[in-house]
């Protein structure tokens, strides 16, 4: 089997990150967010990354893990959809198609099992939330068959309070929904034609948890979640130095955290210095760094090789003192899912 995994957006919400490293590629517990997803599928699958951002950074990194996959690179963003259309000559049947950036429990197994016993057209994974008024909320029959989305409901209005989760099903007739060459939104666009066709569309819901890692909140969560599942309250790589003091942190490879420094909530790539005394919470700090003595930041991104001066007090902002890289976009571009983060 096939699954079509969508890495190709610019992660805008998580610049300066992203400035130099695709989202798909930015560590949760010190793991590519992506290898957290290929891993969790059923053996043998073939994946294909549908991507157009620094796609090279990607494959070696597969490469080096010897993983094999079939990149797909877009001559420019596509969407969901067109992205998915895009990888239509490698698809041989049955098909999952994946966003990167989405880290849950999902049983890859009993998900494509679902589909084939519904023989569904389609299969999207749900996920329930509290806020039904913020997103488009699916309308499911008792037997898992989908009927609309409704946008946006009021509380009393709404069908259900279960969302798209992001992890699709599809048999490859869903492809001639799809026009060639187009910037094409399977959520907005080639879903709801499917279900108006009155065309076995059928929604399958998680249990367990189901991150949207889009923005840095989220991405924080995703680390602490997952350090939460594991029952540690810190994680340190290979070769870091740590005197100071980490409260749900996770840090990366030779790293060092002076004495009298305290790190928590917070993410620290590989080579990152925090000199003596300074506090950092809620925290993402990229590779190479330094967090100068005494310095206090709360709630910051700094982008990668930053140096934050000593004594420096940072709130709520993010750290980028180099040009943004030419081409990348000012502005979110596209997709979407996005709006369900
Ligand atoms: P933001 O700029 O922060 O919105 O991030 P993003 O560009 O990654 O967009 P979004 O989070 O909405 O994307 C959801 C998923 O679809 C991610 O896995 C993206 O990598 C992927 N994606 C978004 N647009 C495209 C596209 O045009 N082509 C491909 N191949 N993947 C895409």
């Amino acid at each position: 089997m096939q699954a079509v995994v969508l890495a190709g957006g610019f992660g805008t919400r998580l610049a300066p990150l992203t400035y130099t490293r695709p989202k798909p590629l930015l560590p949760i517990l010190n793991k590519p967010m992506m290898q957290h997803l290929v891993e969790a599928l059923p053996p043998h699958t073939q994946v294909i990354l549908a991507t157009n951002y620094k796609t090279q950074m990607i494959e070696e990194h597969f490469r080096q893990m010897g993983r094999p996959i079939l990149v797909n690179e877009e001559p420019r963003p596509l969407g969901t959809g067109g992205a998915t259309k895009f990888a239509e000559d490698y698809i041989d049947g049955t098909f999952l198609v994946l966003n990167s950036d989405i880290l849950s429990s999902l049983n890859f197994r009993r998900f494509i099992q679902f589909h084939r016993d519904n023989k569904a057209l389609a299969t999207i994974s749900l996920w329930p939330v509290e806020n039904v008024q913020e997103f488009g909320v699916a309308d499911v029959q008792p037997d898992g068959r989908i009927t609309s989305f409704v946008e946006k409901p009021r509380r009393e209005d709404a069908p259900s309070n279960l969302i798209n989760a992001g992890a699709y099903c599809l048999e490859p007739e869903v492809l001639d929904y799809i026009p060639p060459d187009k910037m094409v939104s399977m959520e907005q666009e080639i879903f709801p034609k499917i279900i108006g066709e009155g065309r076995r569309f059928y929604g399958y819901p998680l249990e367990g948890f189901w991150i949207d890692v889009g923005r840095p909140a989220s991405y924080l969560k995703a680390n602490l979640t997952l350090m939460k599942r594991r029952d540690v309250s810190q994680v340190v790589g290979t070769g870091s130095r740590i005197s100071g003091q980490l409260h749900q942190a996770c840090v990366g490879r030779d790293c060092m955290v002076a004495e009298e420094a305290q790190v928590s909530s917070s993410v620290l790539y590989d080579r990152v210095t925090v000199e003596e005394g300074a506090r950092l919470d809620i925290c993402i700090v990229g590779e190479g760094c330094t967090v100068g003595s005494h310095a206090r930041l709360s709630n910051v991104v700094v982008g990668d090789g930053e140096t934050i001066d000593d004594d420096a007090h940072l709130e709520n902002t993010a750290v980028w003192t180099r040009p943004r890289p030419e081409g990348y976009p000012d502005r979110q571009i596209g997709n979407p899912v996005k709006e369900q983060g």
